[in-house]
């Protein structure tokens, strides 16, 4: 059984090319994790999946346990098995989706307790129970039960948000069941303020986990700020262990994290925005039902090899969107995920030839000519 080991390969300024190895295979980073929420990527195959390059995907503690529940994914297998995706699996802790998706909920020193988007029922989240679901559900990677720090906060609320989250990382970690191939995460908090993400890693690096995950952003406070608490952030964290950016982000976000050296990212975006007609192009975004496309025979993105671009006209897209054609939003769909992951393989190329600053310059640019 292969070791959870992480190797940095190389380095262009203060980005990084690495390898992770995990029970279900091998991860080269910087990687773009495919959201699979409820045990599907919307819209698309596991083998489609894969086929976009993906190599790892992320699933949620909060919405897997709610429905069909944890020990029933056990029961039929676990998640791999139920959702038939071989490869490694990054599972959600639950806490940001119980606070972005409920309403009612109670926080204490114990953990949450929520109401069901779906029914209405009564559930109550802790450290404890967040491990043990994503051990039932198997994953390959499991995160830390945390609180997300919504923004703006006082830095009082920040540091009393985060000091709660440490201790729920002590919980987490303490009923982590080591596994050969696996680990666990902890997740930075401490909003904006440099001295609470400091404490916050302290504290995490105490606990010794496989990976760092940074929370607490892309929550409102902008690409500039998000970038400034990076930028104090990341030389403090950890050097050997993979860091991942929760939740991010929009492809500019992704060039300037791994400029300053986050390597693993996911983001609803590629696949949420595949539904509704948005698609990510080296010229910037293109929303399909836009009247310009009717008749237009081009790809989305003349220089995208996936599926949708080699086989369909932009016309034919806008025609599916219209007609609100559920194949509008596979083909979208599809290209999207394709072009993230052909992004994070464009930057670990860069990395690897240390020309990561010209290859972000080059990205800025094409985004900024714009289609057609
Ligand atoms: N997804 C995006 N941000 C966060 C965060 O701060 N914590 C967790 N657990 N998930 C996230
Ligand atoms: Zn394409």
């Amino acid at each position: 059984m292969t070791e959870f080991r992480y190797e940095v390969l190389a380095k262009s300024g203060n980005g990084r090319r690495g390898r992770l190895h995990t029970a279900h295979g091998v991860v080269e980073t910087p990687v773009f994790m495919p959201v699979g929420t409820a045990g599907t990527v919307k819209g698309m195959l596991p083998e489609s999946v894969k086929a976009t390059g993906a190599s790892i995907i992320l699933g949620n503690t909060y919405h897997l346990m709610l429905r069909p529940g944890a020990e029933r994914v056990a029961a039929l297998g676990g998640l791999h098995k139920f959702m038939n995706w071989s490869g490694p699996i990054l599972t959600d802790s639950g806490g940001y989706q119980v606070m972005s998706l409920t309403d009612l909920r109670k926080m204490s020193e114990e953990g949450v307790t929520f109401r069901s988007h779906i029914d209405g029922k009564q559930w109550k989240l802790t450290p404890e129970r967040s491990t043990e679901i994503q051990h039932l559900l198997d994953a390959t990677i499991t995160m830390a039960f945390d609180e997300c720090t919504p923004y703006p906060a006082t830095e009082e609320l920040a540091k009393t948000s985060m000091e709660l989250s440490m201790r729920w990382a002590k919980r987490s970690r303490d009923a982590f069941q080591a596994r050969t191939g696996y680990g666990q995460f902890g997740i930075v908090q401490g909003s904006v303020y440099p001295d609470l993400r400091y404490r916050s890693i302290d504290a995490l690096t105490e606990l010794d986990f496989e990976g760092y995950a940074v929370g607490g952003l892309a929550v409102g406070e902008g690409q500039e700020m998000m970038f400034k608490v990076l930028d104090f952030t990341m030389p403090r964290m950890p050097q050997e262990k993979p860091r991942y950016l929760m939740g991010v982000g929009k492809p500019s976000d992704i060039v300037g994290a791994v400029q300053r050296g986050i390597d693993m990212f996911d983001c609803v975006l590629p696949t949420r925005s595949g539904r509704t007609a948005q698609a990510f192009t080296r010229r910037g975004t293109i929303n399909v039902r836009n009247a310009r496309h009717a008749e237009d025979t081009r790809p989305l993105d003349v220089d995208c090899a996936c599926p949708t671009c080699t086989q369909y006209q932009r016309g034919y897209l806008h025609h599916l969107f219209k007609a609100e054609e559920m194949l509008g939003a596979i083909l979208l769909t599809w290209h999207n995920i394709h072009y993230y992951q052909e992004l994070t393989a464009d930057l670990r190329r860069a990395i690897e030839e240390d020309r990561l600053d010209a290859f972000a310059a080059d990205f800025h640019r094409q985004q900024a000519e714009g289609d057609i």
